[in-house]
């Protein structure tokens, strides 16, 4: 019998677009993970549009809550403390969760964890992989980052690069709108590619000079702007599918070829992905044929815990509570928290 009381973290999440709570014992088992998803309101706007988020969030937030902890069958009694993103992410929309943690903490006389949004989507891989345990290098792929991180230990982190520009999501969501698949493009992408020739059109493949881990994807979306103009303005049609293709192909050979230089001059036997991109097929495959060619563990969340939701941040508000972090009742969000800032 395990002689160690459990502990229960109730986590929220309202960084963008997703009003999530979730309840988590002992950091590694998920007994709820409750997720309002936007995404059908904001692709009226074809992205997200910060007032409209953060006004569902508030309607939102006390229902998700209320379903994780009846889900997981606690109540606030049971909760050992209150994990909550505070950043970084839309202010509006981070402000609703971040006072919903602090209400709910308060009256309960529960403990508060503020957490950063990376370092939760970077402990979505602690959910499904037991066996998982720091150090290994991480590479987080999301709609608004682009990190390659050394996960030394819980709760410690060395970028070690990072997009100069557009972050990888941010690229599949504009190329989709040029190409006319609409909002979310990631997984419209990822879709069309599929029927695509990922060989068909040579898309540039940008380094940038002096930092091999650090990414830029302007470059790529404009090429795909240029190609697509071009052959509007010859009065030619393209195929999107063969253009979806070829400019995943391109993301992807970046984005495995900087992680596999950063894999080598680390020399690390564990690499995982996270964030919403990571649940892009063609990378994981081509993370999965690259780490298997070194000899080295791959290790990536199911789709679910790959985008936003609350179950990631209640794993990482649990290594935090355990590493002794607590925030304040005047704990804020800050929409450009720096990871590893307190
Ligand atoms: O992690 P996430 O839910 O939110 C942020 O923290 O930004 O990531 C959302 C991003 C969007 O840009 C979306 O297009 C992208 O992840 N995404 C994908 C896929 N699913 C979601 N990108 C490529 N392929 C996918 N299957
Ligand atoms: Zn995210």
């Amino acid at each position: 019998m395990n002689e160690e009381k459990d502990i229960l973290i109730l986590a929220i999440e309202s960084s963008c677009d997703e009003t999530a709570a979730a309840v988590v014992r002992n950091g590694r088992e998920i007994l709820s993970n409750i997720i309002y998803s936007q995404i059908d309101l904001h692709t009226l706007y074809g992205g997200v549009v910060p007032e409209i988020a953060s006004r569902k969030h508030i309607e939102k937030i006390n229902q998700v809550i209320e379903k994780a902890l009846a889900e997981a069958g606690v109540s606030l009694r049971d909760i050992d403390a209150v994990g909550v993103t505070y950043g970084p992410g839309l202010v509006g929309a981070l402000l609703v969760g971040v006072a919903e943690a602090k209400a709910i903490a308060y009256a309960a006389g529960k403990p508060l964890v503020g957490v950063h949004h990376i370092e939760g989507h970077i402990a979505a891989n602690f959910i499904e992989h037991k066996e998982l345990e720091p150090p290994f290098l991480c590479l987080v792929v999301s709609g608004g980052h682009t990190h390659l991180v050394r996960v030394r230990d819980y709760g410690k982190f060395d970028i070690l690069g990072r997009t100069r520009d557009d972050a990888a999501g941010e690229a599949f969501d504009k190329v989709a709108r040029a190409i006319g698949l609409g909002y979310p493009g990631g997984p419209k992408i990822d879709k069309v590619a599929k029927e695509g020739n990922p060989n068909a059109i040579q898309f540039p493949r940008a380094r940038v000079e002096d930092a091999p881990y650090d990414f830029s994807f302007s470059g790529v979306k404009s090429a795909v702007l240029n190609y697509i103009n071009g052959c509007r303005m010859k009065g030619e049609t393209f195929s999107q599918a063969d253009v979806a293709a070829s400019f995943q192909k391109a993301v992807t050979d970046v984005l495995v070829g900087n992680a596999m230089h950063a894999v080598e001059e680390f020399g690390v036997d564990k690499f995982a992905i996270a964030g919403g991109v990571a649940a892009n097929s063609a990378l994981r495959q081509a993370m999965a044929q690259a780490c298997e060619d070194r000899g080295i563990k791959f290790y990536y969340p199911s789709p679910i815990y790959c985008t936003d939701n609350a179950a990631m941040i209640g794993v990482a508000a649990y290594y935090e509570y355990r590493n002794g972090t607590r925030h304040g009742w005047d704990l804020n969000a800050v929409p450009n928290l720096k990871l590893g800032e307190r």
